[in-house]
């Protein structure tokens, strides 16, 4: 009998959940077995980790597989689950020693040719490996720029399944990512561009300044929204904690801008006049609504569903919601 053991890592909420992949390798039919509440897309996974492990070169065991995702209860989401499965049946297969993945962290989807592929909610999901005390963590290379944004952690950046095992099998080390310095933030939107409308600016001033709620009131078109988009710009930067915290949830939202530097402005968010209570404050899916990508920041939802009704606007200063019309 051959087990061995590796870590991946899940989402709850907006959070990072560590995830202990097993595998276990018996006599009997050849077979696999998942279990571990995996969704549709961790089950079709199997397939995936087949077909990428086989042309990588290596033979995938015609035994009795079963697979674990520990902690068992938890839902587990997505085909960041893929690179960890193949590795640790690589290790239960003896072609990778099982001490070089024990205490491993490995996210990525993968290719049916090997390839791996980036994933949502890296950064999340390395803050969450960070915390439990691991040391190292195999990525995607297109998302070693998000994961190298955490401390205390060394990113190995991928391409391929081969890349990983050549690295776990001592053939060639993958060096690790170096965390870029940080791009100048380029010009938002300023409150020079608003012409007139000295008292919406000078509101949007005060409640700036004071973290107050504000509420916009005017026929379509009054400049409502352009006002509210511009408060963002005379907010201070966030600190290091909030970037993290807003960059994680533009991750799993799958809006971090490429070369996903760390969000350090407070964003803005302007959902439809008619998203559901789920879209804007998240479904528990692994998907953030917009409420929660909007944290420390101002969002804007406007209203004008008839030419003749006054459009609404809702704004967020600081910390607090605040309706505007
Ligand atoms: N004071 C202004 N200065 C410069 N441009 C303006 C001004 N007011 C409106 N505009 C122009 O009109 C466009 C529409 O304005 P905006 O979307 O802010 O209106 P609104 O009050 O939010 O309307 P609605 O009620 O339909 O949401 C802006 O993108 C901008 O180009
Ligand atoms: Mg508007």
């Amino acid at each position: 009998m051959a087990l061995a053991r590796t870590w991946s890592v899940g989402l709850a909420g907006v959070q990072g959940a560590m995830v202990e992949v097993e595998v276990d390798l018996a006599a009997g039919l050849p077979t696999v077995v998942l279990v571990g509440l995996p969704d549709a897309v961790v089950r079709q996974s199997v397939d995936r980790v087949r077909a990428a492990v086989v042309n990588t070169g290596h033979d995938f065991p015609l035994r009795r597989v079963t697979i674990g995702l520990s902690p068992a209860a938890m839902p587990k989401q997505g085909s960041g689950f893929d690179l960890a499965l193949a590795v640790a049946v690589l290790a239960g297969v003896e072609v990778l020693p099982a001490a070089a993945v024990r205490d491993l962290v490995l996210l990525g989807e993968l290719g049916l040719d090997g390839s791996l592929r980036a994933v949502r909610g890296v950064l999340p999901a390395v803050l969450a490996a960070a915390r439990a005390g691991h040391r190292c963590v195999v990525v995607p290379q297109d998302n070693a720029d998000e994961a190298g944004l955490v401390e205390g952690i060394e990113v190995l950046g991928a391409a391929t399944l081969g890349q990983v095992v050549g690295h776990l099998a001592g053939r060639a080390r993958i060096p690790a990512h170096v965390r870029a310095a940080p791009a100048p933030l380029p010009p938002g939107p300023d409150l020079a561009d608003v012409v007139g409308q000295a008292a919406g600016r000078r509101a949007v001033e005060v409640a700036a300044a004071g973290g107050h709620h504000l509420f916009l009131s005017g026929p379509p078109g009054a400049g409502k929204t352009m006002l509210a988009e511009r408060l963002p710009g005379l907010l201070p930067p966030l600190d290091e904690q909030a970037a993290l915290e807003v960059t994680a949830i533009a991750s799993i939202a799958g809006t971090l801008p490429p070369g996903a530097p760390l969000v350090t402005r407070p964003t803005f968010e302007s959902p439809h006049h008619s998203a559901t209570m789920a879209a804007l404050v998240g479904a528990g899916r692994g998907r953030s609504g917009r409420a929660p990508c909007a944290a420390r920041t101002a969002v804007c939802c406007s209203s004008t569903r008839r030419r003749s009704s006054p459009g609404r606007c809702w704004t967020r200063s600081a910390s607090r919601w605040s309706a505007v019309r």
